[in-house]
C-alpha cells in the first residue's frame, strides 16, 4: 500500500487534479507567493531537492565537470537551484509552466536564464546543450507525462549527460514513466544508471522514483 497523498495544502492537491496544463499554470500562479513556506525544507520536510542537487553535483564531479551547464526543468520557485548554487554548481537556467513561479525563482540570482515552457511540448532548446538536466516534483499527478517531456530533457542533454528526475511512485508504473524509461534504453538512447526509490517529502511516508539516465552517444 502506498501512504496517500499529503493533501493538506489545498493548491498542491488541487494541481495534481489539473486536467490541462492552462489549468495547473494558474493554480502555480496564484500559489507561487506562499509555494515555499508551505512545501520548502522546513516547513514540510521536502527533501528531494537537495538529494537532487547533490546526486547531480556528484555525477559533475566525478566526471570532472566542475563547469557543468545544467537544465532545471519545472524549477518553480527555484529550490533545486539554490540546493545547486549551495553544491558549487555555475550555470543554471531553468524552465516552468509558471510565469509566477518563474518569478520568484529569478528573485534567488541562482539562475542564469528563465523561460516559460509547457513540458509536454517539445522544449525550445536545442540538442545537446546540457551536462545535466534536473526535473523535480513535476512527474507528478496533473503535471507532467512521459511523453514527450522524457525524451525531450534527454535530447537537450549532452553526450555521457545526465538526467535526473524525481517521478511520484504512485504514477511510475501506472503513468507510463518506467514504459517510457524502458523504451529509451531499448532504442539505445539512454543507460539507466538508476531507479531507485528516494524520500521525498519526509516523514510523509511519500516516495519518488529518483531516475537518472546517462544519455549514450548517437545509438
Ligand atoms: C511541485 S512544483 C516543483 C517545483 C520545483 N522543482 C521544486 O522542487 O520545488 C511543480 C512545478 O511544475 C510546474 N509545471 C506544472 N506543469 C508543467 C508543465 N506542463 N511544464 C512545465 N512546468 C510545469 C509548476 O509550475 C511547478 O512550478
Amino acid at each position: 500500500m502506498h501512504a496517500p497523498i499529503p493533501t493538506n495544502n489545498l493548491y498542491l492537491a488541487q494541481a495534481r487534479a489539473s486536467t490541462d496544463s492552462r489549468h495547473c499554470m494558474e493554480l502555480y500562479d496564484k500559489w507561487a507567493a506562499t509555494y515555499n513556506a508551505e512545501v520548502g525544507d522546513e516547513a514540510q520536510n521536502y527533501v528531494a531537492p537537495v538529494l537532487v542537487a547533490q546526486a547531480a553535483m556528484k555525477f559533475s564531479l566525478s566526471n570532472g565537470a566542475a563547469d557543468s551547464v545544467i537544465l532545471d526543468a519545472g524549477c518553480g520557485t527555484g529550490l533545486v537551484g539554490e540546493a545547486l548554487a549551495v553544491a558549487n554548481a555555475k550555470a543554471i537556467d531553468g524552465i516552468d509552466l509558471s510565469p509566477a513561479m518563474l518569478g520568484i525563482a529569478r528573485q534567488t540570482g541562482v539562475y542564469r536564464d528563465l523561460t516559460q515552457a509547457d513540458m509536454n511540448r517539445p522544449i525550445d532548446k536545442p540538442d545537446g546543450t546540457y551536462d545535466i538536466v534536473s526535473c523535480v516534483g513535476t512527474f507528478t499527478q496533473g503535471h507532467v507525462g512521459p511523453d514527450p517531456a522524457l525524451r525531450e530533457l534527454v535530447r537537450v542533454t549532452k553526450t555521457n549527460g545526465i538526467v535526473i528526475a524525481t517521478i511520484l511512485d504512485e504514477i511510475w508504473v501506472s503513468g507510463g514513466f518506467k514504459a517510457e524509461v524502458e523504451k529509451l534504453k531499448e532504442e539505445g538512447l539512454v543507460n539507466v544508471v538508476t531507479d531507485e526509490l528516494i524520500d521525498y517529502v519526509k516523514g510523509h511516508g511519500d516516495k519518488a522514483v529518483l531516475a537518472i539516465l546517462e544519455k549514450n552517444p548517437h545509438p
